[in-house]
């Protein structure tokens, strides 16, 4: 049978005018292209299973996957409107409070997450990106994207920093950054931890650390001066100098592999709180648009900065539990070279557009702000989600 064929054939058994009934699926057991099924490794988050957002969850997957999307939906939009009823539900019970309900907020995350995903090449099938461009997406990813933004920013007063001198503002907060007080979460993560709850930080961190610096690929395209100079030098570190096994992803690869771990992007997906994610989507937030790019410098300079003494206390902890050098290397490439990292992005980077941005420069110490305020709280996430995995 031809391709095409399949493909129909494959669409009718799995999607038919409107996808009756709601019933919870496996969603691995779904595909369009039995040759090249899986795109992503989709075990729900134990926290939706059994529930509508897992059920909606699962339809949007085979949404995402649908040739001629929009096309169907403009013949028969009852096809979406499951989906989107639980999103206006989701999208309520998120932000329509201080809190928000926690399933919502990772229902939601996750939902963004597949849509900017689509941003990045997984050398998967060519199919899984037919719709990347659809319209449909767009409509959903704009709607939690401006809701999220909304919540997040609602109790946030950013005139102030409108007024700040900016050098010295910024001056101000690399130094605090670069050598905090170990926090409580920060000596747990030390001291305390233990293989199992090292495990479970490891395949949080995978999510992000395997695809290291995708962010920073995305804004490099344009014109070039000293500072697209700079920031080329920091993603040509990033990736090894187009040696794979020099790539600092590669470099966590080793760890994962020294501990038996999965090494496949996203294998552990299943186990990433929605604030980690939320950091996640916020990055893709600041670098797929460039009215956002001084933002994006501001938060890449927090993490420049801030990322060596996280990563002592991670190094520490693995050697503490008999880890070899492999075993911390991603650590101690980190501890080294993001130390000059943060400086070439203050000095080379953030300053320079300081000076030429005048009036809107106070918009990197807006997003350096923002980015510490998202990074600590995905930070405690992970501490509750290792405790969690320590006392199971
Ligand atoms: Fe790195
Ligand atoms: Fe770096």
């Amino acid at each position: 049978m031809p391709r095409l064929g399949n493909l129909l054939a494959g669409c009718v058994i799995f999607w038919p005018q409107k996808i009756p009934p709601r019933t919870a699926v496996h969603p691995n057991s779904f595909s369009k292209n039995s040759l090249n099924p899986i795109r992503l490794d989709i075990k729900l988050n134990t926290l939706l299973s059994n529930t509508d957002y897992q059920i909606s969850e699962e339809e949007f997957i085979r949404l995402i996957r649908l040739n001629d999307l929009d096309q169907r939906i403009d013949k028969t939009p009852a096809l979406v409107e499951d989906f989107e009823e639980e999103l206006d539900s989701a999208l309520s019970e998120a932000y329509e409070n201080q809190e928000g309900s926690v399933k919502a907020h990772l229902f939601l995350q996750r939902i963004l997450y597949r849509i900017n995903r689509l941003k990045l090449f997984w050398y998967d099938d060519l199919e899984n990106y037919v719709n990347e461009n659809s319209p449909f997406l767009f409509s959903i990813h704009n709607r939690i994207e401006t809701a999220w933004q909304g919540w997040e920013n609602k109790d946030v007063n950013i005139e102030p920093l409108k007024n700040l001198e900016v050098e010295s503002a910024l001056r101000r907060r690399v130094k605090e950054d670069l050598d905090p007080q170990s926090s409580g979460d920060a000596l747990f993560l030390r001291n305390e931890i233990t293989e199992t709850g090292y495990r479970r930080l490891l395949a949080i961190a995978s999510l992000d650390a395997l695809v290291e610096a995708s962010q920073l690929s995305r804004v490099l395209g344009g014109a070039s001066n000293e500072v697209h100079a700079m920031l080329t030098r920091i993603f040509l570190e990033e990736y090894g100098g187009g040696k794979l096994d020099r790539k600092h992803s590669s470099f966590f690869s080793v760890m994962l592999k020294e501990l038996g771990m999965q090494t496949r992007p996203e294998a552990y997906f299943d186990l990433v709180p929605w604030n980690v994610l939320a950091n996640i989507n916020h990055s893709f937030l600041l670098c797929e648009r460039k009215r956002n790019f001084l933002r994006y410098v501001g938060s890449l300079l927090y993490t420049e900065v801030s990322v060596p003494a996280v990563f002592r206390n991670y190094r520490d902890a693995s050697r503490r539990l008999g880890l070899g050098q492999a075993g911390a290397g991603y650590w101690d490439l980190h501890i080294k070279e993001d130390e000059r990292h943060g400086q070439w992005m203050l000095e080379d980077v953030a300053l320079p557009l300081v000076e030429q941005y005048g009036s809107s420069a106070w918009e990197i110490v807006w997003g350096y702000d923002q980015q510490r305020f998202f990074s600590a709280r995905a930070g405690k996430a992970i501490v509750r989600s290792v405790r969690q995995a320590e006392n199971v």
